[in-house]
């Protein structure tokens, strides 16, 4: 299958576990809890990895297999699916509008292909590597380009808190710190549409510690794809701790990042008005 057709399949699998997810909206159904008590899975996460799975087995028997809700089968393609059903789980069972299906398709290099589905707005994000980024919605298709040229104070920086109650203390603080330095914050709950925001120039940057490849898999090429950089950065302290924006500014918040983990400057005053 060449790239257009993996997207091809891709694009149709997550637009039917979208209306999956909106045929259960507002009915959740056997809520159970993972790795925390905040942590949450139900039955809309599970019928959309089933019906992902089904889709992508049938049209794809020998590549591998990845799902947040415990998809795992071994590649003998080279090729392995990796599939978030639902991001914004949270937000899906308080009836809150910002949620997504992420698939991407896999090689030794990285994410070939991805997919971010939000069944609400019916917007469609889709990458190729080396093929560029795009929007697909009711007006239309648009390539994606990131913002460039957004200094740190003028930054909309868009972020997510993990389950686990130390890490979300942790992820507080450095957004905390970070909060006067640059234009604000936005929390939007799922994690593959923020990176997606960053590719689509909603907001200027991303940043999270320890979101999982079912996260960032698709949304990470729609974004470099977009001119931003991804990448992961270690902080003193931390887990993994994951990055986008456009290379201007992804120089100045990974700087900037690293020292406030650090604490060298996270007792200090914020920059003065206007800076
Ligand atoms: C979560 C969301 C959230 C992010 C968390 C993720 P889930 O995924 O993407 O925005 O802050 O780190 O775990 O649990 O809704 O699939």
């Amino acid at each position: 299958m060449s790239d257009d057709e993996l997207l091809d399949l891709a694009v149709r699998t997550a637009r039917a576990a979208g209306a999956e997810l909106l045929s259960r909206y507002g009915r959740p159904a056997g809520v159970e809890t993972k790795s925390t008590d905040t942590d949450l899975v139900s039955d809309a996460d599970r019928a959309a990895e089933a019906l992902i799975v089904a889709a992508l087995s049938a049209a794809r028997p020998d590549d591998g297999l990845f799902g947040e809700e415990g998809a795992a089968r071994p590649s003998t393609s080279g090729l392995t699916w990796i599939i978030d059903p639902l991001d914004g789980t949270v937000n899906y069972l308080y009836q809150l509008a910002n949620f997504a299906v992420s698939i991407a398709c896999a090689d030794a290099d990285g994410s070939r292909v991805g997919v971010v589905y939000d069944p609400v707005s019916q917007e469609t994000f889709t990458a190729i590597r080396g093929g560029g980024s795009y929007l697909c919605t009711a007006s239309g298709t648009r390539r994606l380009t990131a913002s460039t040229g957004v200094p740190i104070s003028r930054a909309m920086v868009a972020t997510g808190f993990g389950y686990d109650a130390t890490v979300r203390a942790r992820q507080g603080a450095l957004i905390g710190a970070l909060l006067p330095r640059v234009r604000d914050i936005r929390r939007i709950g799922s994690a593959a549409l923020d990176i997606c925001a960053v590719a689509a120039g909603r907001v200027d940057a991303y940043v999270e510690e320890g979101i999982h490849p079912w996260d960032m898999a698709a949304g990470s090429l729609v974004c470099t794809e977009a001119g931003a950089l991804f990448t992961e950065v270690a902080l003193p302290g931390c887990g993994p701790t994951y990055l986008a924006a456009a290379p201007d500014l992804h120089a100045a918040l990974d700087e900037m990042v690293r020292e406030l983990a650090t604490g060298s400057f996270a007792d200090q005053a914020p920059l003065p008005a206007g800076q």
